[in-house]
């Protein structure tokens, strides 16, 4: 079965055909992150206009790769919800429109569901139940997994994301938008003890996290060594912010695993492409004899073939949606049904 998935909750326009959740016959990423770096993130109203722009042809271009037209695909796929309400909205109109010009089914998928789901694609025997550590600019989240739309957060950040987190320190840092990648790279040749911050946790919730505190540590470094004319050591403060974070995360991950007995566990979101964070993952997943699953870096980020991914089993569900399906800006990993996106 080939699903034709649309993407447009944030900053990239994307769009893709995936055969039976598992196999990618075209992805096709648009993104808009040069437009939005002079304003230090991203600008929803810009975010929208773009996405009407450029959506025609990112969609074109996804079935011209892959062979198809909209007449030769099984059902459309559009990503209807959390993110940015006018960028949701321009995917899931133009998914609407196109379902019923080719009397297609409409399925509507959960962003985070999709960034989960890229998991499948990566690992093509992975099935359900596993755990996933969801570290995006949006969420931070220790999910279980329990069947393909079946979601149950173990844990949340109480405050920012990591990603987010690594946006503001990185942006703090002069080290531009979006900053994490730029933060990534700065670490490698940093000392990760030179500052040392404290582990952030949240009382009564060992699977919970909070970000904001380490973001604020490193903005204040910042202001109190400018104010003394002090010089800052950035890779050692990129290697220690990153310590701090990917320790939350990573041992929120293993928390939950013994917690539950899972054996199986994965990754997805925008920060899974951190070096380090791949790497502690990789070292403890090994340490402990269980099995790690990571999405390549192209489909951590934002893409549509996470979606066609997820769509297919939402199809598979029986998770149509009617015309009148609606976006929505916030809506938890747990309820991912048509009637959850609906007027
Ligand atoms: O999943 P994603 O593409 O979009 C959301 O759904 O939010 O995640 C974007 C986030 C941004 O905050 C970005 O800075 C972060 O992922 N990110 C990274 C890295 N690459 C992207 N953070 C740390 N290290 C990286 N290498
Ligand atoms: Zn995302």
């Amino acid at each position: 079965m080939k699903i034709l998935a649309i993407e447009s909750s944030c900053d990239e326009t994307a769009a893709a055909v995936v055969e039976d959740g598992r196999r990618v016959l075209s992805s096709v990423v648009h993104t808009q992150i040069a437009e939005h770096r002079i304003y230090g993130g991203v600008v929803p109203e810009i975010a929208s206009r773009r996405h009407i722009e450029k959506i025609d042809m990112v969609v074109q271009k996804a079935l011209d790769n892959a062979g198809q037209t909209a007449h030769t695909i099984d059902a459309v796929a559009v990503t209807a919800g959390p993110g940015l309400i006018g960028a949701l909205l321009v995917g899931v109109n133009f998914a609407k429109g196109l379902a019923f010009m080719a009397e297609k089914p409409l399925v509507p998928v959960h962003h985070i569901r999709g960034h989960i789901a890229a998991n499948y694609i990566a690992s093509p025997d992975l099935e359900p139940p596993f755990l996933c550590l969801v570290a995006s600019g949006g969420h931070s989240l220790i999910v279980d997994v329990r069947d393909y739309t079946e979601f149950h957060v173990l844990g949340r950040s109480r405050d920012d994301a990591a990603g987010e987190a690594f946006d503001k320190a990185a942006r703090a840092m002069g080290l531009g938008y979006p900053g994490g990648v730029a933060l990534d790279r700065l670490a490698r040749s940093g000392d990760d003890r030179r500052y040392p911050f404290p582990r952030p946790h949240v009382e009564g919730a060992p699977l919970d996290m909070s970000f904001s505190g380490v973001k604020t540590s490193v903005v204040n470094l910042l202001h109190n060594a400018a104010q003394k004319g002090d010089e800052v050591d950035l890779p050692s403060l990129c290697a220690s912010f990153e310590r701090t974070v990917c320790e939350a995360l990573r041992t929120r991950l293993f928390a939950a695993a013994e917690q539950t007995g899972a054996r199986v566990l994965s990754v997805a979101g925008g920060v899974s492409a951190n070096t380090r964070l791949r790497a502690e993952l990789i070292e403890e997943a090994a340490r402990r004899g269980l099995r790690l699953c990571m999405p390549p870096l192209e489909l951590t980020g934002d893409n549509a073939a996470m979606i066609g991914a997820q769509g297919y089993f939402e199809f598979c569900a029986g998770h149509l949606a009617p015309p009148s399906l609606n976006a929505v800006a916030t809506l938890s990993v747990e309820r991912g049904a048509p009637e959850h996106f609906a007027v």
